[in-house]
């Protein structure tokens, strides 16, 4: 039988909050949440940097895609030493951002649309701008001012050596020595990331209050959720002590890091849960949640902080590092599933963020077995596999959007958007080029401005010109207005799959792999209340022809002339009707 595709129809944004849904299901046990990176979304100013206005005046473009949050990477009052992950004032917007009534603004906004706003918080750290810091400066070792951070006495005869050898994530030592205030060298302060942001002392009872109240702040203005940032590295192993010779901080497993993963780090999320819990409505579906980012292995210790008294979402980095061969993908399916089952928890899907190489870049390289962590890329590296990358890409996300749980996207993978992997290396600001000695690129290139109108100038990103990071060339053709309505375009393919992922439950939905296809495809059954749907990643060269009972419903690319399922290529099937 000839299949009929249905993969191009445009969308249809009354029914994005349509279709069949379980009254018994969280909202955030399934959902489908897009990370705005608030420097790169939309800027209504026209400075360059995109800003709270910027992102209001977009909103549509998220409820016509169909997903069901938002999250915001952070908008606080920030020096940008790291892109905002420096907050100086966790209860504030940044001026370059707007206001706190621009923040209010977008959050009635996104509510009017149907769509829920999970904000960042970034406890394990403050900006060396934060008056905390200041004043800890500014006063006497042993004072309680310090205490709120990790200062500690330098080690050798002159205190001149770093406390241990614990190394920053961004390159370099992560102790930084300051001048007490009569100008001699003095006590050395820890900074797991920039020396701008001086890690907080959650040993200290003042830090664990400091950070409820934010919460509560931003909870009593309406947002639904927080990622927390670096949520494995609150606490750190008692006596701060060292880790292996040659440590490399960055790179080693977790069980080896006395910075990350500490057990104490669940008595706060514990804490944190039955304070967002005070915010819930009984009877009605508006859990108030909390994500983890934890790059935490193996997954089981992951598991550990979604167990049902402690945070909802932690995301699964090991899926998102899996490369792109059926028996890597197969087993980080299963794991993933397997370890959340074992607490009770949905599993938490990402392939994109704002810290690593766009998906539709990192699958355009030759794949290897084990995990796939590609730095940052620069001009002089070996470049992708521009096409590959992308075909791979949408085949990917329709896989990873079929899967049981919630998952996260990255703005611009909408669009099929690449890494901008030939930034002139003048216009890079992720701290890490600095920090490393120009040896890692860092991460600016997933954090270029979108591409919004293909004519305008900066496609559309503003009203100007400008923007903080250049824009390739390549861009211009993958703007939303070229692509909106557009047959085959990537962004009607993620409103297609969004659509039908929700008409179908998939997110609620159970998973079953099916046998008779061969070992290069990944062919899984997600049951749901709704009924089954038949999902076919082909990874092999041969096409995949469709069973006869089935038709294709969403498709990641082009079929074969005879209606096979090609290679780098993913279907969902439904029963012909
Ligand atoms: C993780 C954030 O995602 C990243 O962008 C940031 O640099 C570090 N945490 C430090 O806050």
């Amino acid at each position: 039988m000839r299949t009929r595709v249905r993969w191009l129809m445009t969308v249809n944004v009354a029914g994005m909050s349509g279709g069949p849904s379980s009254s018994q299901t969280p909202w955030w046990r399934n959902a489908v949440i897009y990370q705005v990176y608030p420097r790169s979304w939309a800027d209504a100013d026209g400075d360059g940097i995109g800003d709270l206005p910027g992102i209001t005046a977009r909103l549509d473009h998220l409820a016509a895609l169909g997903v069901d949050a938002v999250w915001l990477s952070p908008f606080y009052t920030s020096p940008q030493h790291d892109a905002g992950y420096d907050v100086a004032d966790f209860r504030d917007v940044d001026p370059i951002f707007g206001t706190l009534e621009d923040a209010d603004a977008l959050v009635a906004r996104a509510h009017d649309l149907g769509l829920r706003i999970v904000v960042d918080i970034v406890p394990n750290h403050t900006s060396n701008a934060h008056v905390w810091f200041q004043a800890a400066l500014a006063s006497p070792p042993g004072s309680p001012e310090r205490a709120r951070y990790l200062f500690r006495e330098g080690r050798g005869e002159h205190g001149d050596q770093p406390p241990n050898n614990w190394q920053s994530m961004f390159g370099g030592p992560a102790w930084t020595r300051i001048a007490e205030s009569d100008g001699t060298p003095g006590q050395w302060y820890l900074h797991l990331f920039d020396t701008s942001q001086p890690d907080l002392d959650w040993t200290n009872p003042e830090v664990h209050d400091e950070l409820d109240d934010v919460l509560r702040f931003w909870l009593d203005r309406g947002v639904d959720g927080f990622r927390i940032d670096v949520a494995h590295g609150l606490v750190k192993a008692e006596g701060l002590p060292d880790g292996p010779a040659e440590f490399d901080s960055a790179n080693e497993p977790t069980a080896l890091q006395p910075m990350f993963d500490q057990p104490g780090v669940h008595d706060v999320y514990r804490r944190w849960r039955r304070l967002v819990e005070e915010y819930g409505v009984p009877g009605e579906d508006r859990d108030r949640i909390l994500c983890a980012e934890a790059w935490v292995l193996p997954l089981e210790s992951l598991a550990k902080y979604v167990r049902p008294d402690e945070l909802h979402q932690s995301f699964n980095f090991a899926f998102l590092m899996t490369p792109w061969l059926p028996d890597d993908l197969r087993a980080s399916i299963d794991e993933g599933l397997a370890a959340v089952a074992e607490v009770g928890a949905p599993q938490t899907w990402v392939l994109s963020n704002h810290d690593v190489v766009r998906h539709a870049t990192r699958l355009g390289y030759p794949q290897q077995p084990g995990h796939l962590r590609i730095e940052g890329i620069g001009a002089d590296d070996p470049q992708p596999d521009t096409a590959l990358g992308l075909r791979r890409a949408r085949a990917a996300t329709a896989l990873m959007l079929a899967l049981p749980g919630s998952a996260y996207l990255y703005q611009g993978e909408e669009l099929g958007l690449p890494e901008a992997t030939q930034l002139p290396d003048e216009a890079r600001q992720d701290p890490t080029w600095e920090r490393s000695g120009h040896t890692s690129r860092g991460r600016d290139g997933c954090r270029v401005p979108i591409p919004w109108e293909a004519d305008l100038p900066s496609y559309g990103f503003g009203p100007s010109g400008a923007s903080w990071l250049p824009q390739p060339e390549a861009y211009r053709e993958l703007a939303a207005d070229r692509q909106d309505g557009v047959d085959g375009s990537t962004l009607e393919l993620y409103r297609a799959l969004l659509r039908l992922r929700r008409e179908r439950g998939l997110g609620r939905g159970t998973l079953t792999w099916t046998d008779g296809y061969g070992p290069d495809v990944l062919a899984l059954e997600i049951a749901s209340d709704v009924g089954p749907t038949l999902v076919l990643t082909n990874l092999g060269p041969e096409p995949v022809p469709v069973p006869d009972h089935l038709e294709v419903a969403v498709v990641s690319g082009p079929l074969t002339a005879d209606g096979a399922v090609p290679t780098d290529t993913t279907a969902w099937l439904l029963s012909g009707t």
